[in-house]
């Protein structure tokens, strides 16, 4: 037995019966649906070219949220409904504003990239209704698409005149009275090509599915697994899927934390986090890839694959969070420096995932800091991401906590450059012998994005950059050591 799967796709609702469940979003458009608007350039959610729009009821709400179609399992589409730039034009012929501005404003010139930079816009002008959006805004939304011959202005440009255009409204109410339609009491089972797509719709569910299938592959927004098929071109087992799941998806603070379900995307992650950290994780959540993955990947995601260069886990080791494990037997909780046993090991027993993460409020006396380097502002790896924790009490630190990504084979504290901090005053003497500890703590390695020397001193210098940050004599504000800050692109 096999449901199908049923989105909503140019004005109807739309069944597939027979896709393997790893067939992506783009190739149904493309190779099946021979809808070729939307173009495929890198096939691992770095260019934008494939970029769509999908709504969603989330709580009860309509979503639309712009995604890389590449990257993205088409029965995770159920339920859903699907934007392309088809859909753009008016029913009477004309171009939507969005398009009208990129031919007005000179925003094309080989045009393959146009049409997924039009849907990122006409993601932006939904969410804003049609009101002219602010530059940092536009430069967000546009985070996750590459143009190598017009160049941005131009598109930027067209990103300010959309608004100044006829508007067109979108008839919300409308979705999501058919998406309400499409959803389904149970969990969705699907089948194709001889593989299983399970999308479960509540935790007990979902324990009981993982329980059933141990050899199942748990799939969340698939910003990690989607590169897995396009680009290792692994053959993936059953398929679990946690997107369909709403307990995953809450937000609630508690007992002095932010509970964070491991289903929240790394949006919604960040957005909650930032309102207590808004100084602190601001800058880490705008440069962490871009919008459509942090728009489509979770928090639980980059926890749970726990790779030793993914961006979240330093600030959240550094905060001393827990992860919350969930599997047959109940719930354990587990200090998230202790998730991580090795290389691409973690404590995960069998039948458990990730549920949740627990991250300490603010409290009176710490100072946070973290800081990414990478090639790029936006939408690059980390060749080093630090973190620095520490509680200042009239100039003497009681507390010190440090968790750099980039350096070790996992996400890792730095004991002995801790060591050097606990209970000292917090001096530039100090500060010199916890930098020269930082090599107890690591041996980074040499890789196409940084070397190992590089590493290590980037290392240092960022522990220092925090001491000027955060030094009880003469603080030095964060435009100060912050070179994007100066340059007025944060
Ligand atoms: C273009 C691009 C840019 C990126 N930029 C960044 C960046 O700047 N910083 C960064 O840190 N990462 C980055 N990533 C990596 C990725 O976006 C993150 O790791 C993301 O958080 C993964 O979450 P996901 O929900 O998409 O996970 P998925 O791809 O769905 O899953 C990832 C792994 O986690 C497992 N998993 C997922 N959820 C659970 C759970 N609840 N319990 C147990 N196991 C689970 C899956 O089985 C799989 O092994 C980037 C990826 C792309 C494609
Ligand atoms: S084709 Fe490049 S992001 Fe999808
Ligand atoms: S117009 Fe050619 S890549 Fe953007």
């Amino acid at each position: 037995m096999s449901d199908p799967i049923r989105f909503y796709y140019r004005g109807e609702v739309h069944e597939v019966n027979d896709a393997a469940p790893t067939r992506t979003i783009l190739q149904h458009l493309r190779e099946d649906l021979h809808c070729t608007g939307t173009k495929e350039g890198c096939g691992e959610g770095d260019c934008g070219a494939c970029t769509v729009v999908v709504g969603s009821i989330e709580n009860g709400q309509l979503e639309l949220k712009t995604v890389n179609s590449c990257i993205q399992f088409l029965p995770t589409l159920d339920g859903k409904a699907l934007f392309t730039v088809e859909d753009l034009q008016q029913p009477n012929g004309m171009l939507h504003p969005v398009q009208q501005a990129l031919v007005e404003c000179h925003g094309s010139q080989c045009g393959f990239c146009t049409p997924g930079f039009a849907m990122s816009l006409w993601g932006m002008y939904l969410k804003h209704d049609g009101k002219a959006p602010t530059r940092a805004q536009i430069d967000d939304a546009l985070s996750g698409n590459l143009c190598r011959c017009t160049g941005y202005r131009p598109i930027i440009d067209a990103a300010q005149r959309m608004t100044e255009l006829p508007r067109v409204d979108f008839d919300g109410d409308a979705l999501a009275g058919q998406l309400r339609g499409l959803q389904r009491d149970a969990g969705f089972d699907y089948a194709g090509a001889g593989k299983r797509f399970h999308a479960p719709r509540t935790l007990d569910e979902l324990v009981r599915l993982r329980a059933d299938y141990p050899h199942a592959l748990l799939l969340a927004g698939s910003t990690d697994v989607g590169l897995w098929v396009t680009k290792q071109m692994r053959e993936l087992d059953d398929i679990i899927y946690l997107g369909q799941v709403e307990e995953l998806k809450r937000i609630a603070e508690r007992d002095g934390m932010i509970e964070i379900g491991a289903g929240a995307t790394l949006n919604d992650a960040y957005a909650a986090v930032c309102r207590h950290y808004p100084d602190e994780l601001s800058e880490l959540w705008q440069r962490f890839a871009s919008l459509p993955i942090r728009n489509a990947g979770t928090l639980g995601g980059n926890v749970a694959n726990g790779s030793p260069i993914g961006d979240s886990m330093p600030w959240l080791i550094a905060l001393d969070s827990q992860v919350v494990l969930r599997g047959p037997d109940g719930e354990r909780v587990l200090a998230l420096e202790d998730f991580y046993l090795g290389y691409q090991q973690k404590d995960l027993r069998p039948g458990e995932f990730v549920q949740a993460v627990r991250v300490p409020l603010p409290y009176a006396g710490l100072r946070l800091r973290t800081y990414k380097l990478s090639k790029r502002f936006d939408q690059d790896i980390s060749a080093v991401c630090a973190a620095f924790a520490i509680t200042l009490e009239a100039g003497r630190i009681t507390r010190a906590r440090i968790a750099f990504g980039g350096m070790a084979a996992t996400p890792k504290r730095a004991a002995a450059a801790e060591a050097m901090l606990a209970g000292r005053a917090w001096t530039e003497d100090v500060l010199a012998e916890a930098m020269a500890a930082l090599e107890r703590d690591y041996a980074p390695l040499t890789d196409m994005r940084a070397s190992s020397a590089y590493r290590m001193q980037a290392a240092r210098n960022l522990l220092r950059r925090f001491w000027l940050e955060t030094r009880p004599a003469d603080p030095l504000p964060r435009e100060a050591v912050n070179a994007f800050a100066l340059g007025g692109n944060v």
